[in-house]
Order: structure tokens, then sequence, then C-alpha cells
């Protein structure tokens, strides 16, 4: 059994908070200061650019991309990180396209993150080559996957309702139809047991700053499947995927299986923040924790309805059906999660109407979840948020 009492030590929760947006930030893991600070003085300080062969930098993609690989199901050696997640998606599309040259279609869902979407739009436009973006809604998904489809990309959690796709049966339906899939996993990764191996995925990719507590920015991961990992081609062919970055040949050759998909030079602190993260997941079982974030969620929806029927909920009830954060719609959303923030309970907004809370087991109790919901009635009843300066809208929502 995880102890999440050993978990929620590990994080830096500011005193009169109530954090329930590790959905979309994870919190500070407090050894995470000490590494950043020891890769700053010790490392850059005293190893200066020696600090590439010395301190292990240029291996850190492909070691910390194998610990983010044990927790997708990912076999070592199949995971690279770096970049963001958009560049992400833009590499395993553009080699997901690649491997089905004959069709043109990309289907995805209107649940899926925007990002992500610009994304295939824009590489549609640098190809030049005919293909479509298919959009439809996410029960529709299943139903269009037929074999003009190139490539089936989809985010397996909604970022905004939390509705979760059934990755391995999709996954299926694609490959009888010859569609490859791209997974973003940004919703999944650390919230979620995923196993893209036993899903039999193509690809996929995902962020670290959410579940994963990498920090803000920190770099995003690429997943290739082995049978894919020495013919797909980058289609950022940036020195550090090269066979061998310090030959600096003027032609390019791609690196062995997944070194292809690095780009440019690993970003060493973010590295090291990261690193520092995913040590709290050493003794954790994630099927610990998501039974543990379906059950606060559970305990959230029903005491929260109960007590606040003004708020309508707009993720699935069925927690098998729900990644780990749950929705609530009300015209005035905006302001309620201003009023919220105000008063210690971290959550967040997504237009048009949507107020999101993360449920994350790692730092999260029920007794978190039931003085939450004090605090929201309050908010509710009393018409707290109902004040010109909640309605302000900020650049981040
Ligand atoms: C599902 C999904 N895909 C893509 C992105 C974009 O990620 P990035 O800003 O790291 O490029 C996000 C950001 O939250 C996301 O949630």
């Amino acid at each position: 059994m995880t102890d999440f009492r050993r978990t929620r030590a590990l994080f830096h929760i500011p005193d009169g908070v109530i954090y329930l947006d590790g959905n979309s930030l994870g919190p500070l893991p407090i050894a995470a200061v000490d590494r950043v600070a020891r890769t700053l003085s010790g490392e850059w300080g005293n190893e200066l650019i020696r600090g590439w062969n010395t301190a292990g930098w240029m291996a850190q993609p492909r070691r910390i991309g194998d610990r983010v690989g044990r927790l997708i199901g990912a076999p070592a050696g199949t995971v690279a990180i770096g970049d963001t997640l958009s560049i992400k998606v833009y590499q395993a599309l553009a080699s997901a396209l690649e491997l089905t040259p004959e069709r043109r279609v990309i289907l995805s869902d209107n649940g899926n993150f925007p990002s992500d979407l610009y994304i295939a739009e824009g590489l549609i436009g640098s190809l030049d080559a005919g293909h479509i973006l298919k959009v439809v809604a996410p029960e529709d998904v299943e139903n269009a996957i037929d074999g003009t489809v190139a490539v089936l990309m989809l985010t397996e959690v909604d970022y905004r309702t939390g509705r979760l796709h059934d990755m391995t049966a999709l996954t299926r339906k694609a490959h009888l139809a010859g569609v490859l899939t791209v997974w973003d996993l940004a919703h999944s990764a650390g919230a979620i047991p995923v196993d893209v191996t036993a899903a039999d995925a193509d690809f996929a990719v995902g962020c670290t700053y959410k579940y994963l507590n990498g920090g803000p920015g920190a770099p995003a991961f690429i997943y290739v499947a082995p049978r894919y990992a020495e013919i797909a081609r980058p289609a950022l062919s940036g020195w550090m995927g090269h066979e061998a970055p310090f030959a600096f040949d003027l032609d390019y050759r791609p690196g062995l299986g997944i070194e292809r998909m690095r780009v440019g030079t690993p970003p060493v602190i973010a590295l090291a923040a990261l690193d520092a993260a995913l040590d709290v997941w050493e003794d954790v079982s994630m099927n610990d924790v998501r039974s543990a974030s379906i059950a606060l969620a559970d305990l959230f929806i029903d005491t929260l309805e109960a007590r606040c029927p003004q708020l309508t909920l707009a993720s699935p009830r069925d927690g098998q059906k729900r990644g780990s954060q749950v929705s609530f719609r009300h015209e005035n959303g905006y302001a309620i999660m201003q009023a919220l923030i105000a008063r210690g309970v971290i959550g967040d907004f997504r237009a048009p109407d949507a107020i999101r809370f993360g449920f994350t087991p790692l730092y999260i109790g029920e007794s978190d979840v039931r003085a939450a919901v004090d605090v929201i009635d309050d908010v509710m009843t009393n018409r707290r948020w109902d004040t010109p300066e909640y309605r302000t809208m900020a650049v981040v929502t």
C-alpha cells in the first residue's frame, strides 16, 4: 500500500492552501530545491562546460526518459525528454504521417487540447500534400476510424471535463483499419495507470509539469513504439538527434532509436528539478493513486452536488470513465474560481464556463476535499464571487 502521508510530506504546499490544480501545474517537491541548487552551484558553477561529461548532463534526457517510461509502461530506451509538449506532438504526428503515406486524414476530437489541433493544422500547411484534419465529437471517434484515416491523434483525458478515452480499444480499432495512433498523455501520466505497451500505442507524448510535478515549463516526453523506433524519420532533425552530434557532419543521419527524437541542447536545470520530482514515485503504486483519486473525486462530487445545486457536473459521474479531475459548470465560473482562490482553494477555470479541480492523492486527502467543499459552499451560498474584482480576467485562467 502506498503511504500517502509520506508522499504528502515530500511537497511544499503553502499554509492555508488547498491545492486542487495539480492537473495543471504540480506543486514543488521539496527535494527539487536542493537538487536544483546543487546543479546550479556544484555542477554549472564548478564544472562549467565540463559538466556535460562529468555531471551526466548529456545522458539526462535518456535516463530521465526511462524514469518517465516506467510510469507509462514504456520499455527502457523508448522515451526521450526535452522541448515542450506542442513540439513533441509535432514530431510524433509528422513521423506517423510519413509512415502512412497513402492516406490523408488526421482524425481527432473536439475534446483535444487546442495546441494539438493547431499543431496539426500547421503541419498540414507545411506538408502541403492535401492532408485534412477531421475533428469529431469524442463519442463519435470510434465510428470515424476507417481506411481513409492516416493517424488517430487523441488526448486520452479531456482537459476540460476529465472524460477518459479507452486507449486500448481505440488503438485496436485503429490498427485493424491500418491507422497509426498518437496519444497525448498530458492528463494521464502520473494521474492514472497507463501502459503504452499493453495498449499497443504507436506514438505517445506528454508533459511533466502536471501530475509529474516537474515544475513550470518542465520538458515534455515522447514515446515511439520499438517497431517504429529505427524507421520513424524525425521531422525536427536537430543535432542532438544526430547519430554522432559531435562529429559535426554536414549531413543529417538519425540517431539510434529514440535518440533521434531529441532536438537540441537538453534543459539541464529543468531536468534536475524533474529528476527530483520523479524520486517521489519510487514507492508509489499507480493503482493506489488511481483508487485514491477516484475516491476523493467521488466524495467531492457527492458532497458538492448535495450542498451546491447551482453547480452542474461537467465530468463523467463514473470514476472509471474520468481521469483525475472534476469540472463543474456555472455561467459565472471565472468569478467563482477567483473567489475560491482568494480563500485558498486553488483550482482553475476553462472557458467558457468550467471550474476545474484536480484530485492528486500524493498530497491531497479526504480532509482537504471536505474543507474545500465548505469553502465552495460558502462562496456559492453567500454569492461571495459576485464582486467586480473577481470578474476581471487575468491572462492565465
Ligand atoms: C493535452 C495537452 N496537450 C498539449 C499541451 C501543450 O503543452 P505545451 O504548452 O507544453 O506545449 C497541453 C498543455 O496544457 C495539454 O494539456
